[in-house]
């Protein structure tokens, strides 16, 4: 099984890390108006997104927010978003896919939610293995970004539009202490639900409905996070383009493990850009047993 740690994506160029820098510092930018709107535009506007989601006011407003800022950028070329059905061009450089509010059913409920961006080096839909970057941001009780690059990954603290450094390094312990897992549980595989029945007794259930919300608590402890295939949903439920990729990345560069049923999410043949994927991210120990659980290779 291969050994956990970053990898075989390229090494990012100087253009592509400048890049990356000026799209974090954006987004740090303009966290105080995405809370805002968090508070304000908080109904369902009727419209359906690709996935077949009805989007919520916030939604809507934090894609174009974020497309008209990072699509902005003289490094970016062509913007996409889990709410649009095509990617648009906005100049030459490198591709952006933004889960603009994830976990937005959490919102009425006052839960977290995030926000994840996605840097390719590449047309979309593109490999995990062309990512150069991917960031997170969570509004919790206080608003930090998980940002990924092939130098390993960084936490923020975020607030008035400024970032500063929270957590130089962050790296996943071999087990951990905490799990989540999302979807009915009559609908998963009865491989996935041997190995839940196995981690349950030694992990702690944390499971709130937001992935960004739910994988940084599996960073913050170690541990594993998995939203399996299920019955009525084949595919899983995560999108590969705007979640899984970016998620995978992240976990793999903080020296965890990905796995999607049959190898590491960043190995995953893109198709279709809302193409949907199963997801199992977390710490070494917990996704080597998964695996084997499963089958396939890491
Ligand atoms: P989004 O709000 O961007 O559509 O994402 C929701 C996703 C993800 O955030 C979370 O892990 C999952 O939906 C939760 O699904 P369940 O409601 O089935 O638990
Ligand atoms: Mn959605
Ligand atoms: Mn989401
Ligand atoms: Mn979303």
């Amino acid at each position: 099984m291969a050994a956990p740690g970053p990898r075989s994506n390229d090494p990012e160029t100087a253009d592509e890390s400048a890049c990356i820098t000026t799209i974090v510092d954006t987004i740090a930018d303009i966290v105080p108006k995405l809370r805002t709107a968090f508070e304000t535009h908080r109904s369902y506007e009727g419209d359906y997104n690709p996935s077949g989601e009805e989007m919520l006011a916030a939604d809507v407003y934090a894609d174009e927010l974020l497309e008209s800022r990072l699509g902005g950028l003289d490094c970016i070329g062509t913007y996409a978003s889990e709410e649009r059905a095509d990617p648009i061009q906005v100049g030459t450089g490198l591709s952006i896919a933004v889960d603009p509010l994830d976990g937005s059913s959490n919102l009425g409920s006052n839960n977290g939610v995030g926000t994840i961006v996605g840097i390719y080096d590449g047309d979309l839909p593109a490999s995990g293995h062309d990512l150069v970057g991917a960031m997170y941001v969570l509004y919790g009780p206080t608003t930090t970004a998980m940002v990924a690059t092939d130098d390993g990954v960084t936490e923020y603290l975020c607030s008035d539009g400024q970032r500063e450094v929270l957590t130089p390094s962050v790296s996943l312990p071999e087990t951990g202490t905490v799990y989540g897992f999302g979807g009915p549980v009559p609908e998963w595989p009865s491989a996935f639900r041997r190995y839940a029945m196995s981690v349950q007794r030694r992990l702690k259930r944390r499971y709130g409905g937001a992935l960004v919300a739910d994988v940084n608590q599996v960073l913050s402890h170690g541990g594993v996070f998995a939203y399996p295939s299920l019955e009525t949903r084949p595919s899983g439920k995560l999108r590969l383009q705007f979640e899984a990729n970016p998620i995978a990345y992240i976990i793999e560069q903080a020296n965890g493990l990905s796995y999607q049923g049959s190898g590491s999410v960043l190995e995953t043949e893109p198709e279709r850009l809302h193409q949907r994927t199963p997801l199992f991210v977390g710490s070494p120990e917990p996704l080597a047993e998964l695996i084997e659980t499963l089958g396939g290779k890491a």
